[in-house]
């Protein structure tokens, strides 16, 4: 399927992927791209096969996390690169889950890289690219108003849920989930649902098998170092779900 030239039915772009009305009014496409950017946008290259491998893995994960009961927007691959996916009401946050010390944290507090932390941590961050992403304290989050008491719960458990779930299941594949990103959003009958994607894109993800510092980085820090095997390493995280998981559906 071509989903590129489809202009009149694009909701939306962001910066990995397009969003397209389907023929349904409760589902939309997500099709992925193959552009890889990061520090907001400054850095952006194209990365072949990036949009298939990222859909793929993120089909397989949210069927994972289906299995357990964690409320996703996934109903089914329409295309290598695209998927189907219930409509839903983005929550302007990135909500990130932390195993292991890394990335931001590493450069905003005295924590040193690569420490195992007592308990996941979870960090909101304001979703709006003009501000680059600001990390918000409890208190600016009820300033908002973004949710309510409720839903601002319903997301930690759920970011706790999945970060059990995924973490078991990537370790049993010699994969460490050092920490990730994951954004929220309400269906047309007001249901949490964890939507966007779930890929090597928006996770840190360390290789059991291989105790080099570079070497072991199977994520976007590739690219963000520019420790070149991008998609490679994409490949091969790819490769160990489908040893375990069969291929993701098919939505019809
Ligand atoms: P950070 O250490 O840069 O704050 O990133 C934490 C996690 O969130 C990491 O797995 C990468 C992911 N992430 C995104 O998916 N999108 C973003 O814009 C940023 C900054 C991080
Ligand atoms: N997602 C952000 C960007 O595309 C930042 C990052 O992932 O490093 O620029």
């Amino acid at each position: 399927m071509q989903m590129t030239s489809d202009h009149a039915n694009l909701l939306y772009e962001g910066k990995a992927k397009r969003v397209f009305n389907s023929n349904h009014s409760d589902r939309v496409l997500v099709e992925f791209k193959n552009d890889a950017t990061a520090f907001n946008a400054r850095k952006h290259m194209q990365l072949r096969k990036k949009g298939f491998v990222n859909c793929q893995i993120s089909a397989c994960l949210f069927e994972v996390l289906e299995g357990e009961q964690v409320p996703n927007h996934y109903l089914g691959l329409i295309a290598d690169t695209c998927m189907m996916a219930q409509r839903v009401q983005i929550i302007p946050l990135e909500v990130v889950v932390r195993n292991i010390a890394a990335g931001s944290l590493c450069r905003e507090t005295p924590i040193s890289f690569g420490q195992e932390l007592p308990a996941p941590l979870i960090d909101l961050y304001y979703k709006d690219d003009e501000m680059g992403d600001p990390l918000l304290t409890e208190a600016r989050l009820e300033l908002l108003g973004l949710l309510d008491r409720e839903q601002r719960l319903e997301i930690s458990r759920l970011a706790l849920k999945v970060n059990s779930v995924l973490s078991t299941f990537l370790d049993k594949l010699q994969l460490t989930l050092v920490d990730f990103k994951l954004e929220f959003g309400c269906n047309e009958s007001g249901q949490l649902l964890v939507a966007d994607e779930i890929s090597p894109d928006t996770c840190r993800v360390w290789d059991q098998r291989n105790t080099d510092l570079d070497g072991r980085i199977l994520d976007k820090d590739r690219f963000r170092k520019d420790l070149g095997g991008v998609v490679e390493a994409y490949e091969e995280i790819l490769k160990r779900i489908q040893g375990v998981c069969s291929k993701p559906r098919i939505y019809r």
